[in-house]
């Protein structure tokens, strides 16, 4: 797909289907009234009809709309013109693409950036429709033998930019919105690639490939040798019971010269996740292929960060493993050392996330970070707490996660902070070793469990997002990952260069 910024006027305007909005009460928005003036009234004399009153949503394609010269004329309802927030746009936007795709448009004009969204400038609608266009895209049958025909007609896009002073602005939205895109791509395609593919060797070299192609990223991988002889134990320990070995995926954004103290983002790279010897029942093991969503977001945060080439320091750390019962694997009960020499016995083995996520953020003292963000499918009581609208949010440091709280508001990728209180920690008392990695009896999933990492990542300014319910859809057309939290990510990053300049 292919996207401008133009200032040319609809009635001008060549395109195969000009998209128009129309507010409740069938009031015209300026392009629809200038469309209509070159027509001589003839849309005003269809809204006169009530077939397009101007709901939210509605829709309605006309043909050969007199003295137009595009094919088409895409009106779209936009509701009351004064409420018009961010949800009811991206309804808006949703339909007219799901629209066009129908027809045999190959290049369309949109006029919908002039519509007043609440608190939202030129640049945020640009990009909510390159994205949203983008997504409309994807699909995921490289292992169907009989793809589904779908008609893609549409390769070019062009957004009507209301002034000319702003149409620098648009093109970076434009820019910024398909680095995004092709970033929730990426994150999409490894998580829903089934287990027996992606593994963490898989994972691996799929960094391995991302630094190939981006000059800006080098990837650094340990085996499972070289994750022993870092003492990571933890890590190990989730990983011992599958013959697929775990690894330690480092994956570096270079964008600045200088010294900068680096971001690190760290991600849990679960491939499988049966539960262990705390065995999962049958159903919920379905799903667990997208245990690894972390770290696809990180990986695919980077390769965005490098697209954009963002004046940023970035470090992904991946800590993949698979996590199968057996013979050979941990039991319930078993007491191991984690890399920062902190004991931990292993009450249930299906707790495996934080296991392998404190190796990998005890790992990440090591490159000095500025601040330390963390991204993991990590406990199903999120998706209690959150359901699919917002990722958990945890943080050692207020700013930071207002920040993140901020960078979510924004890109629609949203976070929603919980608590860390002291009092919380006492659940994990073992009286074995320094930390149990769950309460017995089980109590507040979510919280416990980012307690339990909050122990590992003292040293430094930390954030911990739970994607348990945001990461996937598991119902309907749409089943499958989401690429969630990428457009979270790369807001936060974009958010941060003042600061970092
Ligand atoms: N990967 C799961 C969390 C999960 C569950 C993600 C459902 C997506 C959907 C995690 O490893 C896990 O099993 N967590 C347990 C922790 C419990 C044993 C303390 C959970 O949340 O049930
Ligand atoms: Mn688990
Ligand atoms: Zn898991």
């Amino acid at each position: 797909m292919e996207f401008s910024a133009k200032t040319t006027l609809p009635e001008k305007q060549r395109s195969d289907c000009i998209v128009l909005g129309i507010f409740e009460n069938q009031k015209m928005s300026s392009a629809a009234e200038s469309v209509d003036t070159l027509c001589e009234g003839y849309l005003k004399n269809i809204l006169r009809t009530g077939d397009m009153e101007g709901k939210l949503g509605q829709i309605l394609l006309l043909h050969h709309v007199p003295n137009v010269t595009a094919e088409r004329v895409l009106l779209i309802g936009c509701g009351s013109e004064r409420e018009l927030a961010d949800k009811a746009f991206r309804d808006i936007i949703r339909k007219m693409i799901s629209r066009i795709l129908q027809t045999g448009a190959i290049e369309a004009a949109c006029y919908l950036v002039e519509l007043p969204v609440k608190n939202r400038d030129v640049h945020w609608k640009v990009r909510q429709i390159v994205q949203m266009t983008i997504e409309a895209f994807y699909r995921f049958d490289q292992f169907k033998s009989q793809k589904e025909k779908v008609r893609q007609n549409l390769k070019r896009m062009a957004l009507g930019i209301p002034s000319k002073k702003e149409i620098r602005e648009a093109e970076r939205a434009i820019t910024e919105g398909q680095a995004i895109a092709n970033g929730i791509a990426f994150a999409k395609d490894l998580g829903n690639l089934p287990p027996n593919i992606c593994t963490p060797s898989y994972l691996a070299k799929e960094a391995e490939k991302l630094a190939k192609s981006f000059p800006s990223l080098s990837a650094a991988i340990l085996d499972e040798k070289q994750i022993a002889a870092l003492k990571m134990g933890a890590l190990l320990s989730v990983g011992q019971g599958s013959k697929n070995p775990p690894r330690l995926i480092t994956l570096e954004y270079r964008g600045r010269k200088d010294k900068q103290k680096p971001i690190v983002l760290v991600g849990k790279g679960i491939t499988f996740d049966t539960g262990g010897n705390s065995l999962k029942p049958p159903i919920a093991m379905i799903g667990m292929k997208y245990d690894m969503c972390g770290g696809a977001a990180v990986l695919a945060t980077l390769r965005a960060a490098a697209e954009l080439e963002l004046p940023l320091n970035i470090i992904g750390v991946i800590a993949s493993a698979e996590n199968m019962p057996g013979n050979s694997a941990t039991r319930p009960e078993d007491i191991i050392t984690s890399m920062s020499g902190l004991t931990i016995e292993i009450l249930n083995t299906d707790a495996e996330g934080r296991l392998v996520l404190c190796d990998a953020l005890t790992y990440s003292e090591r490159f000095d970070p500025e601040i330390v963000i963390d991204v993991a499918t990590l406990t199903s009581a999120i998706i209690l707490a959150l359901g699919s609208q917002a990722s958990g949010l945890f943080s050692n440091y207020p700013p930071l996660a207002k920040e993140l709280f901020n960078a979510g508001m924004t890109s629609g990728d949203r976070c929603w902070e919980m608590p860390l209180w002291d009092e919380y920690q006492e659940s994990l008392n073992s009286n074995f070793a320094d930390v149990a990695n769950v309460a017995n009896p089980p109590e507040v999933g979510s919280v416990l469990a980012a307690c339990f990492l909050s122990r590992f990542t003292k040293k430094f300014k930390w954030a911990h997002l739970d994607i348990a319910g945001v990461a996937t859809r598991s119902s309907g057309k749409e089943r499958g990952a989401t690429g969630r939290p990428v457009a979270l990510l790369v807001q936060y990053l974009l958010d941060y260069l003042p600061a970092a300049s």
